[in-house]
């Protein structure tokens, strides 16, 4: 079974050929970021991204076509992204989606995005098995949630305000870092000294799984605030300090879960999953207990089209057959548990 996995969220347009027997294997796959487009503005401007996505869809399409030696008739399902995200973004992947479909008579898989996240590790050699806790922290989202099979997905736990991603590129404008600045802050954060800027741990004690991260941006602002002029390494001092804390509640509450759960397999997924002080923590933890972590390869970590492929491709192994293509919605808000 061959799936075409289509991206268009937010600001990457990503095209993904995916093939669902032997084991599943990904043919091809092709990304083109809007990142240096939105930089200017210092955040996603949603009508330029909606338009640079029609522009993309198309070459992208013939890339991943190209790359894998396939061609359209072969197509057995075309997967989108349905939401969450940006609603001009996502009209644009799901018209495309449908329009291709309704064309080669194949069914579409409409899917929701954090499950293409939540899914992503399943696209790396070493796979997790079901169920697993699965840590979700990217530019919009974080959340724990207990992973049974496809489609089986329970809340655990979830931020109150910021998400993980969102207090890195809050944080990382605020030290005049560019956008979106969550991997720039944490090569910043590699030349702070530790232990000079101690920042708060939001909720780290609340007895629960949720998250709050906006104290801990107005905790950097108040820092830079009292500074005044701040040189390059009061910089990396903050950007140390506000990674370690983060990465500390993070690190806790994800342990904590796993504990609760009585699992043993945790999968780190979402952009904020590419951070390496959160993977160096969590790796030593594995090393010294039985939990086993599990990451998708650094470039499935943010947004692209093979997790939406996949995802698309174990629902309709899962017994799901997708939907007639024609008439389609998208929905920018949507809770995955509703999914
Ligand atoms: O999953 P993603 O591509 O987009 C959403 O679905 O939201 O995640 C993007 C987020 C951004 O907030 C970005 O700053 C953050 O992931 N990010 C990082 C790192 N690389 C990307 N945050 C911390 N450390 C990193 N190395
Ligand atoms: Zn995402």
């Amino acid at each position: 079974m061959l799936v075409l996995g289509i991206e268009s969220s937010c600001d990457e347009t990503g095209m993904a050929l995916y093939r669902a027997d032997a084991g599943g294997v990904l043919l091809a796959h092709a990304l083109h970021s809007q990142v240096c487009m939105h930089a200017d503005y210092g955040g996603v401007v949603p009508e330029l991204a909606s338009r640079d996505h029609i522009r993309r869809l198309v070459p992208l399409l013939r890339q991943v076509l190209s790359d894998s030696d396939c061609s359209l008739t072969m197509l057995d399902a075309v997967a989108y992204t349905q939401g969450p995200g940006l609603a001009g973004a996502l009209l644009v992947g799901a018209a495309f989606a449908e329009a291709l479909a309704t064309a080669l008579g194949v069914p579409t898989v409409p899917v929701h995005h954090l499950e293409g996240h939540l899914l992503s590790p399943l696209l790396s050699k070493r796979r997790p098995q079901f169920p697993f806790v699965a840590l979700l922290v990217s530019g919009g989202h974080s959340q724990l949630m207990r992973v049974a099979g496809v489609g089986e997905y329970e809340l655990l736990g979830e931020t109150l305000d910021d998400a993980a991603g969102e207090a890195f590129d809050k944080t990382a404008k605020l030290l005049g870092l560019g956008y979106p600045g969550g991997a720039a802050l944490a090569l910043l954060a590699e030349r702070g000294r530790p232990g000079l800027v101690r920042l708060p741990r939001p909720m780290l004690q609340s007895g629960d799984l949720d998250f709050s991260f906006s104290g801990l941006k107005t905790a950097v602002l108040t820092r830079v605030n009292e500074l005044g002029k701040i040189s390059d390494q009061q910089r990396a001092d903050i950007a140390h300090g506000f990674q370690e804390a983060i990465v500390e509640v993070l690190v806790s509450k994800a342990l904590r879960a796993v504990e609760l759960s009585g699992l043993r397999q945790l999968v780190v997924a979402g952009g904020v999953g590419a951070n390496r002080e959160l993977r160096r923590q969590l790796d030593a933890h594995a090393a010294r207990t039985r939990i086993a972590v599990f990451y998708p390869e650094l470039e499935f970590c943010t947004d692209n089209g093979a997790m939406i492929a996949l995802a698309g491709a174990l629902r309709l192994q899962a017994g799901d057959s997708g939907k007639p293509p024609g008439a389609f919605a998208v929905r920018p808000r949507w809770p995955l548990t509703g999914a």
